[in-house]
């Protein structure tokens, strides 16, 4: 398997063959670790890579790591700086997708809280043909986790195994991927992504009280929807019956980007095809992750100086 020159692991980069943490610690045993994931893309009229909302990202993992009581916080902008190094050290010139990760590298029980260690990987990443084409999706018998349990908002490492099931669960029933539903038995998101509708001229979506994670993705879809489509975009609970009724429906996140969602259950969304609002939402999307358009400049963080 091919594989990036250089990992971060604690305090500097290191080569990928010494990106390795001891099988005691807790964040191995018992997946107690935060993280997040975020992507940078690659411009190369401007000879430049971006890193996509690099400050949120950031902020996020710092309430991440509060929120699971970790003994010491690092602190996003030091994490956000060697996301940077790292990225410079294996001097990409594509799209990546990049995964740091704060965990327990102390040994002990669960209730372990440290010596906290520092995990960044960064690899070119695949590109998965459904942005272009959409994707299918089932209502998953597996229901999303509520906050009650174990919170959705904290991208605690363990929390993945809930989605992990629907995924796969999904795949041998023949569908892409997964919705979830939360206690309440109302759509709360996929397995690693958020979704809107379109419905009635408007986009709908579940507010952040739904079990789901306080989207980075979701929010600057709302962004997008009311600046460059005049839509008017609405919180509230979805039910699963909704999607046979919408107009279109999507999924969105860093590493699912903005994915037309084509069936549930296999009935089809509107009309089964990609729909103009998915579609102008992907142009104005990728276009600022690139940085082919120049709005929303805060946005991206130059890697290259
Ligand atoms: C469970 C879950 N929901 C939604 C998302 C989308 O969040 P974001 O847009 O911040 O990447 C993710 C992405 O990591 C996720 O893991």
């Amino acid at each position: 398997m091919s594989h990036p020159k250089f990992v971060y692991l604690n305090d500097r980069v290191v080569p990928w063959e010494e990106g390795r943490v001891h099988v005691a610690s807790v964040g191995f045993r018992f997946g107690t670790g935060v993280f997040e994931g975020l992507r940078a893309y690659w411009n190369p009229e401007k000879e430049q890579m971006f890193v996509l909302q690099l400050a949120e990202h950031m902020q996020r993992l710092e309430y991440s790591q509060k929120f699971m009581r970790f003994d010491t916080m690092l602190p996003g902008p030091e994490v956000g700086g060697k996301i940077l190094e790292l990225l410079r050290a294996n001097a990409f010139k594509k799209n990546v997708h990049i995964m740091s990760t704060v965990f327990v590298e102390g040994f002990g029980p669960p209730s372990t809280t440290g010596p906290i260690g520092l995990s960044i990987l960064a690899a070119p990443r695949h590109d998965i043909p459904r942005t272009g084409s959409g994707c299918t999706a089932h209502i998953s018998s597996w229901q999303r986790i509520p906050d009650t349990a174990m919170p959705m908002r904290v991208k605690c490492n363990a929390n993945y195994q809930n989605g992990r099931l629907a995924t796969l669960q999904a795949q041998a029933d023949g569908y892409d991927t997964a919705i979830l539903l939360n206690s309440r038995g109302k759509v709360a998101e996929g397995p690693g992504m958020c979704l809107f509708m379109i419905r009635d001229g408007k986009a709908v979506t579940p507010p952040v009280t739904s079990d789901i994670l306080e989207s980075i993705t979701r929010k600057t879809v709302m962004t997008l929807c009311g600046r460059y489509l005049d839509m008017e975009v609405v919180e509230r609970d979805i039910d699963r019956s909704e999607f046979a009724a919408a107009d279109e429906a999507f999924f969105c996140g860093t590493a699912w980007e903005v994915t037309p969602l084509t069936s549930v259950d296999r009935l089809p969304v509107g009309d089964g095809e990609i729909g103009p609002v998915v579609r102008r939402l992907q142009d104005v999307f990728f276009g600022i992750a690139t940085g082919t358009l120049d709005d929303h400049a805060e946005w991206r963080t130059p890697v290259y100086v």
